[in-house]
């Protein structure tokens, strides 16, 4: 019999899964399991505190249901989400960056044309988000699915907030035979995530806030290329730097106010003034 000790308990535990047949499976799960080990030897782990990380756990789980996952706001607020969005943009560095998709992502949201307007009765401040849809080789991507959703002037998302329509502040639409695409919605402000649970506790104990910065997020595809989950954020936001879920990347974050051109405020006379501008491309990465 083998005796088990702080020295070698890792390294039998790893070889009791030597027969993992999925060589994937089996490489994480001896990296993590070494991980584990090393970091509750490192922190001397007590009794109390392991107890205290399951019950943690446990109740992440009983605050889940189909219309929440604790556990991704838990990845969210550590910054696991982001780690895993940085690690599939840097295989396409001339892509546009990935950011969360989030939980307030809903499929299919009525198709509207490029031009088309998403303000309908919603308080706040008009935008007009346009620019193109391009390759990262530089081409235009004509008849690209775009998706945008965005939270309302209270803040909430219409898929959480029982006071607006199913499809408020969202939709589909294609881009245009040049790659653009044109819509016009409101300037979409900052909000808090859930702070009721687990991760509300996690981010009052290390003496965080729970605010996102102000942000449209955008979902594209097109055939031929990697799909593109990611935010646009609004650098005049008060939390641009202090994002509660780290999504917010430089390369996505414009200021929301540019002025409109004579021509713009022409073209765009439906949309009640004053309103500004959200210049943004979304730059693809053809497969393979
Ligand atoms: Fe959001």
């Amino acid at each position: 019999m083998k005796d088990l000790t702080l020295d070698n308990m890792t390294d039998v535990v790893i070889s009791s899964i030597a027969d993992t047949e999925d060589p994937r499976l089996k490489e994480v799960l001896s990296i993590v399991i070494r991980k584990i080990h090393e970091a509750a030897i490192e922190v001397q782990i007590t009794h109390a505190e392991w107890e205290g990380l399951m019950n943690f756990l446990l109740a992440a789980g009983n605050i889940s249901d189909a219309q929440r996952n604790e556990f991704i706001l838990l990845s969210d607020l550590t910054g696991l989400t982001s780690l895993v969005d940085l690690i599939a943009s840097s295989s396409s560095p001339d892509a546009s960056e990935r950011s969360v998709l989030g939980p307030f992502y809903v499929p299919n949201a009525p198709m509207i044309e490029s031009g088309g307007d998403l303000i309908a009765d919603n308080e706040g401040d008009p935008v007009v988000a346009l620019g193109r849809v391009l390759s990262s080789t530089g081409e235009p991507i004509p008849g690209a699915m775009m998706e945008f959703w965005q939270n309302a002037a209270n803040g909430q998302y219409s898929n959480v907030d029982p006071t607006q329509d199913d499809n408020n502040l969202r939709c589909r639409m294609l881009s245009n035979d040049d790659g653009s695409y044109e819509v016009s919605t409101i300037r979409p402000i900052a909000y808090e995530v859930p702070d009721d649970g687990p991760g509300g506790e996690y981010m009052r104990a290390t003496g965080r806030h729970c605010w996102r910065p102000a942000h449209l997020h955008v979902r594209v595809h097109a055939d031929g290329y990697e799909d593109l989950v990611t935010e646009v954020f609004n650098t005049l936001d008060k939390y641009i730097e202090e994002d509660a879920v780290f999504g917010v990347r430089s390369s996505l974050a414009i200021p929301f106010n540019r002025e409109p051109t004579p021509d713009e405020q022409a073209r765009f006379s439906h949309v009640a003034s004053p309103f500004h501008m959200v210049d943004f491309d979304f730059v693809l990465q053809p497969l393979g």
